[in-house]
């Protein structure tokens, strides 16, 4: 039973379920975290996820109502198909409400995206994150790191290093993205010419100061910027009155949240990607886009390393000074897996549960 409910996991589960349903009966459980087309049903059609057996409509709501919802709704849900295994991904309100409830079910729990730290508690992630992993029977890493992060917290699963889903994702749709996607000339922007810009986390946009310093980060990056809004993203800037100013910056595009092809059309595309997104740092690595990160930290701490993406927190002049550092020489490292995560997770999973 595969458990998921917003964007990112929608994106994972492209790799993976596709793959899964070659060996695998699968059921999709969509925990309805994220509702909207363009969160959503867009990824669905997209990515050819198959279409979700159950819908918990559990909305939005503070951290801990959604987690409770979703909780509520998958118990009976969970009684009643039994499945060998729940595979969840990544670090969302749904990843530890479905790891919860099918391990308080003694069903096994495989977690894709396992071991991801970022070492900071304040981030609901991060508490997800380590919840799930103590609790989840199959850790199924992304890198060398989230392997040694799992060790040295003693976890008690069965640890394997399989790379990353949503690197397969990328490398399968970057071609047809590029075919089929208007989304360069739909913006006005040309290729190399402009910024792509992403911001969701409630670090940065909850807290009405900090959502102000990053008005102001993107309003000084010179020429184009393209920034599909978030929907917690333009409910915070308009309740704090902020909406109107970044509508009229120069050189900045505000559209409504992406569908994937374009999404990757323009990263791929862009001089540089300003996100505090986890998944799009990872996918400016892939696509050789020199990636600024809007945190103080990260989990995809090999992008950083490798000297494609730079962590300025919502300092401006950092962040100007890293959108204008020269390319990174030589050759990248394949850090991701190389496109074949989904195959390792689906040959784990298939072994995990037919030894039980
Ligand atoms: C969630 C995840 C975050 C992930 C992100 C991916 C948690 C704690 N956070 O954050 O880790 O990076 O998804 O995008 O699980 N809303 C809509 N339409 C929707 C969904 C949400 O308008 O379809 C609005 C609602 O006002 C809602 C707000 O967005 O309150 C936030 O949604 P929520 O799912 O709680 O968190 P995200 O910020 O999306
Ligand atoms: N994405 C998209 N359209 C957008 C913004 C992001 O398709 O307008 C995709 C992006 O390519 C990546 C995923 O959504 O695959 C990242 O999700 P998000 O940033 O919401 O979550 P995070 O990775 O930070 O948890």
């Amino acid at each position: 039973m595969t458990i998921i409910g917003n964007r990112p996991q929608f994106v994972k589960a492209a790799a993976v379920s596709r793959q899964l349903r070659r060996s695998a009966q699968e059921l999709i459980v969509h925990t309805g975290q994220h509702y909207d087309d363009e969160l959503s049903g867009v990824f669905f059609d997209e990515l050819g996820v198959p279409a979700p057996d159950r819908e918990l409509g559990a909305g939005s709501g503070t951290n801990t109502e959604q987690t409770a919802r979703i909780l509520a709704a998958l118990e009976p849900m969970l009684r009643e198909l039994r499945p060998d295994m729940a595979l969840v991904y990544g670090d969302t309100n749904s990843t530890l409400a479905g790891t919860l409830a099918a391990a308080q079910a003694g069903i096994a729990v495989g977690h894709v995206e396992a071991g991801m730290r970022s070492f900071d508690r304040s981030m609901p992630e991060e508490l997800n994150r380590v919840l799930c992993d103590h609790a989840s029977d199959l850790l199924l890493c992304s890198t060398q790191t989230a392997m040694e992060n799992l060790e040295a917290e003693r976890a008690a699963g069965e640890r394997h290093l399989v790379g990353d889903v949503m690197a397969d994702v990328l490398l399968a749709f970057r071609g047809p993205a590029r075919e089929r996607s208007t989304a360069l000339t739909d913006h006005g922007v040309d290729p190399g010419e402009f910024v792509l810009a992403t911001a969701h986390r409630a670090g940065n946009v909850d807290d009405p100061q900090r959502l102000s310093r990053l008005v102001e980060l993107l309003e000084a990056v010179p020429g184009a910027v393209v920034f599909p809004l978030h929907p917690r993203t333009r409910a915070r800037l308009e309740e704090a009155g902020l909406l109107g100013r970044l509508q009229v910056a120069d050189g900045m595009r505000l559209s409504a949240p992406l569908g994937y092809l374009d999404f990757i059309r323009l990263a791929g595309a862009a001089r540089a990607v300003l996100t505090d997104s986890g998944g799009v740092q990872k996918e400016a690595y892939l696509l050789e886009v020199p990636c600024v990160t809007m945190r103080p930290n990260t989990e995809w701490v090999e992008t950083v390393e490798a000297g494609w993406n730079v962590l300025v927190d919502l300092d401006s002049e950092a962040a100007l000074a890293a959108l204008e550092r020269p390319r990174p020489p030589g050759p990248r490292p394949d850090l991701y897996g190389g496109g074949h995560a989904a195959e390792r997770v689906c040959d784990l999973v298939a072994a995990y549960t037919e030894r039980r």
